[in-house]
């Protein structure tokens, strides 16, 4: 996992993306990942009927509540150990 941007739009932020700002944070310095992985708040992805809207190495992600937010970091960071 090199980036993560999370939408920062007012829809997207009111929604769950400043909760989900927190958990990626949380699960980065954790983990001790902050100095390799780059978080980004975007300005609207132009996704707004289907955020909170989150990209991952360039995945896109709707509707990512943080339960969600946390099982993908868990999902990426692992994908990554594993290969
Ligand atoms: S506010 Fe996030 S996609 Fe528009």
């Amino acid at each position: 996992m090199n980036e993560i941007q999370i939408c920062m739009g007012s829809s997207c932020f009111a929604r769950g993306n400043k909760q989900n700002l927190h958990v990626v944070r949380e699960f980065l310095r954790e983990r001790g990942l902050e100095a390799r992985v780059v978080v980004r708040g975007g300005l609207c992805h132009g996704r707004c009927s289907l955020g909170p809207h989150l990209i991952i190495d360039g995945h896109a992600y709707e509707q990512v509540d943080p339960n969600a937010c946390l099982d993908l970091l868990r999902r990426h960071a692992e994908s990554e150990g594993a290969g």
